[in-house]
Formats: C-alpha cells, sequence, structure tokens
C-alpha cells in the first residue's frame, strides 16, 4: 500500500518506518527541512532505540521516502496518517496543526484516500475532519478513521511490532477491510484488532491514558502516606499488583507522570468533559495532585538537605521524563532543576543520551559521564531510571565526605545503603 505520515516526529516517524518494514512504501512528510535533510542522509533526530537501524534498511530498499512536499506526497497515497502534535492551549487541545493538515489534504484528494488520526485528538474531532473535507468536488473521495496510537517512547518499536490491540474506529466497511489489511502481518502475530466507531477509538485513546495517569497518581499518594509511617510502598504496590484485576504495572512510585503524552492528554479529557457537561471529577483530582507533587518533591529535597540548598552541588542522574527516549515533554526536571538553581544550587546533570539540555536558569553544567557530574556532589539524585544508574558505587563517584542521595525511582535497597553507610533517601519508604 502507498502511505503517508504527515508529521515526523516520534509517532509519525517510528510507525512510517515500521509500516515500511510490513512491505508498504510510505512517505514521511514534515514541514522542518531540517529533520527531512537528516532523515534522507540517514541521521535519526530523536532517540529511539533500535529506530536508525529499521529507517537505513527501508531506505535502502526505497520503501521509505522522507519529504518536504507535502502535497504530491498525498496525492500520490491511498492512506494518509496525521501524525502531527496535538498540544494543550488554556488546558484545550489545540488543534491548528491538524486543521493545517486537513485543508492540506482537501486540496489534494485526487481519488479516494482513507484519512487517519494517529494524532491524540478529542472525541468529535473526526466528525469535524470530515466536515472540513466534505464538498461536492469530494464525494465519495474519502474516509476518516480513527487509529490512535499506543507506542511507549524507548520501547517504540516494539510496541508497534507487537501491539496489545490496534483500535480502528470508522463506520465505512470498505476503510475498515483495507486497515485491517494494513495491520494482518501484526494481527498474525497476534495483535488483537478492535474494529469500533469512530468516537469511541478517540475515546479510548484518553480513557487509556487517564487510567495510567490515573495508577501511577494513586501510587504516589500512597506512598507519601507510607513514608508517614514507616512503609515500604514498593512491598504495597507488589502486593496489590499480585491481585490480577490491578496488575502490577504503572504501580511504581516516583515524580509523578511527564511526558508528551499523560499531562496533556489528562489535562483535554477534563476539558472534553467540560464541553459534553460531565464531571470527570477523578480525572480533574489527577491533574492537580500530579501538579503538586512538583511542591512535595521540592520540600523533600530540602528537608533532605536541611534546608540548606544555597551553594550546594546537586547532581542529576537523567533528566528526561524516562529512559529510552530523548523527550524532555513534561520532565519533572525541568521545574525541579530552574527551582533548585534559584535556590543557590549548582546543579550538574548527567545525560545517557548524551544530550545537552536547554534549561532557562544559571548554573546548570552538562557533563558526559556519571563520574564527572557527580564528583563534587552533595546530593545526588536518581531522576530517571536508565539501567546504568542501577549498579553504581556512590562512594567511588562522589569526593565529598558527607553526599547524600535521592533516589526517586527506588532503584536501590534501603538496606543495602545502610549496611553500606549511605546517606539515603528515596519515595514512599
Ligand atoms: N510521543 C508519543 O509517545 C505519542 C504516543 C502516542 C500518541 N502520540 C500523539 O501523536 C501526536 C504526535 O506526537 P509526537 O510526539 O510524534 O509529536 P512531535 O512533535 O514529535 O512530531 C510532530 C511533527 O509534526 C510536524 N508538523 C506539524 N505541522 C505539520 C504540517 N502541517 N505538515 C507536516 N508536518 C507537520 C512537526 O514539525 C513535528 O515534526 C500527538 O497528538 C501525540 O499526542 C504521541
Amino acid at each position: 500500500m502507498k502511505i503517508c505520515m504527515i508529521g515526523s516526529g516520534y509517532v509519525g516517524l517510528v510507525s512510517g518506518a515500521c509500516f515500511s518494514d510490513l512491505g508498504n512504501t510510505v512517505t514521511c512528510v514534515d514541514i522542518k527541512k531540517d529533520i527531512i535533510e537528516k532523515l534522507n542522509k540517514g541521521i535519526i533526530p530523536i532517540y529511539e532505540p533500535g529506530l536508525q537501524e529499521l529507517v537505513l534498511r527501508n531506505l535502502k530498499k526505497k520503501r521509505l521516502l522522507f519529504s518536504t512536499d507535502i502535497s504530491s506526497s498525498i496525492r500520490k497515497s491511498d492512506i494518509i496518517f496525521v501524525c502531527v502534535g496535538t498540544p494543550t492551549k488554556n488546558n484545550k487541545t489545540d488543534l491548528k496543526y491538524v486543521i493545517n493538515v486537513i485543508k492540506t489534504i482537501k486540496s489534494n484528494l485526487n481519488r479516494y484516500k482513507i484519512i487517519v488520526t494517529k494524532s491524540t485528538v478529542p472525541v468529535t474531532t473526526g466528525d469535524k475532519i470530515a466536515k472540513i473535507l466534505k464538498s461536492n468536488k469530494n464525494k465519495n473521495k474519502f474516509d476518516v478513521v480513527s487509529n490512535p496510537e499506543f507506542l511507549r517512547e524507548g520501547e517504540a518499536i516494539r510496541d508497534f511490532q507487537f501491539p496489545d490491540r490496534v483500535v480502528v474506529g470508522t463506520n465505512s466497511n470498505k476503510a475498515n477491510k483495507i486497515m485491517k489489511k494494513l495491520y494482518l502481518p501484526l494481527i498474525k502475530k497476534g495483535g488483537r484488532y478492535f474494529h469500533t466507531s469512530r468516537r469511541s477509538a478517540e475515546l479510548i485513546k484518553y480513557a487509556s491514558n487517564a487510567f495510567l495517569a490515573t495508577k501511577i497518581t494513586f501510587i504516589n499518594e500512597i506512598a507519601n502516606l507510607c513514608e508517614k509511617i514507616n512503609i515500604d510502598v514498593k512491598e504495597i504496590a507488589i502486593g496489590m499488583g499480585l491481585d490480577e484485576r490491578i496488575g502490577s504495572r504503572f504501580l511504581r512510585a516516583g515524580p509523578g507522570y511527564g511526558g508528551s503524552c499523560f499531562p496533556k492528554d489528562t489535562r483535554a479529557l477534563v476539558s472534553t468533559g467540560r464541553i459534553f457537561n460531565t464531571n470527570l471529577s477523578v480525572v480533574k483530582s489527577v491533574v492537580n495532585s500530579n501538579d503538586n507533587r512538583f511542591n512535595l518533591l521540592l520540600n523533600k529535597i530540602s528537608k533532605i538537605m536541611n534546608n540548606k540548598i544555597k551553594n550546594k552541588n546537586i547532581t542529576f542522574l537523567g533528566v528526561t521524563f524516562k529512559p529510552g527516549t530523548d523527550d524532555m515533554r513534561e520532565s519533572s526536571s525541568l521545574k525541579l532543576i530552574p527551582a533548585l538553581s534559584r535556590k543557590g544550587a549548582y546543579i550538574n546533570y548527567y545525560e545517557p543520551t548524551g544530550q545537552k539540555k536547554e534549561f532557562k536558569s544559571k548554573n546548570i553544567n552538562f557533563f558526559e559521564n556519571i563520574r564527572d557530574a557527580c564528583k563534587y556532589a552533595d546530593l545526588i539524585i536518581i531522576h530517571t531510571e536508565w539501567n546504568e544508574f542501577k549498579q553504581l558505587n556512590f562512594k567511588k563517584i562522589t569526593k565529598k565526605k558527607n553526599f547524600k542521595v535521592f533516589d526517586m525511582r527506588n532503584l536501590y535497597s534501603t538496606s543495602e545503603m545502610k549496611k553500606n553507610k549511605i546517606n539515603y533517601f528515596s519515595i514512599g519508604r
């Protein structure tokens, strides 16, 4: 099949490369010329394990193409995936990128095409898109389908190739047949294909993300309670997770959820509730609780440092919102680092992706290895759960005698740390 992915970011690039690997001819387009130039040279603008090999393999076979000529790429394709960003503006989803793309598609509908929203869009957006595309000239030339994306950054290729489920929302049998054919290689490997209405597919995505955000927030609040009564939240999570109705995933206490999806999608869902006069009080309180977590963590750091943060060296190990990605969107480090710097701390950080990040504050230094970043640390904060932070010899990597460790991911055993006489603090323990 001939496919066009509009938007070559995390979703468009990963799913485009994966579709081409299944034998389709895929053109990934973007308005950013620099991204397309890089991709044509086989340089991957994002950090995603396994993506480079996949892109290079399919570039070589000429099944994967990159272009800034959006109109001609649309005209030669049968299925158009809309993969542009849907950020929130004033707590509502800003659909301007999606709408721009739809207008370009409208003027290039030369024959029947399926227009698929992979971008996360609020329920009823598909109806709006169909309305924009409709005109006498375009009659019978398109179907609008919702096919939300569930990939996780850092594990995106595996998630695409072995999906738990593929959700396709359309009331058109013709479009459904074509979509099922496209996904057949994944269905054959055990991925569940769930055909539903377009509106349902749109809401499934938001409801899923809000539910996962709720699970994380729930265990974070339980962790707050554990800290008061000297109980280990990890034990609580294990005990809860053994119940199959609950499950153990997304029950790890930490700095709160971040990333490009959960924060914006929970806010957008609350706003959708408002539009349709429905009080989504659970999701609302999840958003509030996660927002408040920043103050809680900042207070905890102050307490660990006996309220003496000025002129202290604080080292962050990892600054992204999770391991396996270079994505900084809504990472808790974006708030914590500037706040500590404003209190007079010197911040050093090591980032396993090797990328220096933009922090709008002073006295923040990037290091290319753990040792240099931790050498003079008064406090080491394990911020992101990368494997390389799981077996550190803290006494060897820092020269400071009375250094402290704040493990925001509970990677180490409290008793081991006590045995090694390390001033160790974690979450919910
Ligand atoms: N990142 C994830 O993990 C993830 C997972 C599931 C769903 N989603 C959803 O997928 C969508 C895309 O997310 P992302 O993380 O890939 O975003 P992104 O910001 O990484 O990529 C979006 C790309 O679209 C391009 N773009 C914008 N307008 C364009 C236009 N008119 N024509 C061509 N290209 C254009 C941008 O230049 C950018 O490169 C969002 O709705 C997001 O919520 C993201």
